[in-house]
């Protein structure tokens, strides 16, 4: 089983990156929504992947927020570092977040468990469109933007659409939107409905779904029976050369749907 995971592709992996249209799935024994160690396994996951695919030199990798890329950034070993020079950036700017799951936090833990470097962008929230353009042309902003532009690696999650929205404090009125909309999942901060159209989007400074086609190595993490609705819907537009991280919980939830 475990050769499998790291060698070959089991039957399941390989019907799920089918059925998503994905590059690849890998799948961890367990469901996290109720079993917590299920995270960690899936954390070295992701650092084996890494250690895998990502070329030798300089990687630029882009990072988004989340309590699963918080756990995940747990599980990075230095190890990652040999004949690399690993620099994490945050993807998008802030979005609403408790600080220690934000994307800045996140690149600085990555950073820190694999012995690599970060940066962060520091950006107040809920800026005006004038504000933004002017943000854009700020040196510090400019030069992460320019990173995150550079960036061939892109780690993400997938969240539920409702419960990222209150988590993020969105108002009300978006909230009552969302729900006409049938919002069901987010990621990077936009909002997609059950065919994996985006209906709403948080205006922030950073990395934008249009920009994923042009990243070689796109890692989705994202698991859990709870998320399974929300996996679907996202991976319906996500770019093909996304690699997919999650556990049997999610993964059957979805094949059932099929
Ligand atoms: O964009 C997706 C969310 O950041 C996922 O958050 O890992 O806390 O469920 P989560």
């Amino acid at each position: 089983h475990v050769m499998n995971q790291f060698l070959g592709v089991s039957h399941t992996e390989k019907k799920l990156s089918q059925y998503l249209g994905i590059e690849r799935c890998l799948i961890i024994s367990g469901n996290s929504d109720e079993q917590p160690k299920v995270m960690a396994e899936i954390g070295k996951m992701v650092n084996q992947t890494l250690q895998i695919i990502l070329p030798l030199g300089r990687d630029i990798i882009a990072v988004m927020g989340g309590t699963t890329m918080a756990r995940v950034a747990t599980e990075l070993t230095p190890k990652l570092s040999d004949r690399r020079e690993l620099l994490f950036v945050p993807a998008r700017g802030g979005v609403g977040e408790n600080v220690t799951i934000q994307a800045n936090n996140v690149a600085a833990q990555m950073a820190k468990h694999s012995d690599g470097k970060y940066r962060a962008m520091y950006l107040p929230e809920n800026v005006s469109p004038d504000t933004y353009a002017s943000l854009m042309k700020e040196p510090s902003i400019k030069e992460v933007v320019t990173l995150i532009d550079k960036s061939q690696t892109v780690l993400h999650s997938i969240g539920e659409a409702l419960t990222m929205a209150k988590r993020r404090h969105l108002s009300s009125d978006v909230i009552d939107f969302l729900e006409q909309r049938r919002a069901v999942a987010e990621a990077f901060g936009y909002f997609f409905n059950a065919a994996g159209s985006v209906v709403y989007k948080i205006p922030r400074i950073g990395m934008q779904i249009r920009d994923l086609k042009n990243k070689p190595y796109v890692i989705a993490v994202a698991a859990g029976e709870s998320k399974a609705k929300a996996i679907d819907a996202y991976m319906k537009n996500a770019p093909h050369q996304t690699w997919l991280i999650t556990d049997e919980g999610a993964a059957k939830m979805i094949l059932k749907g099929a």
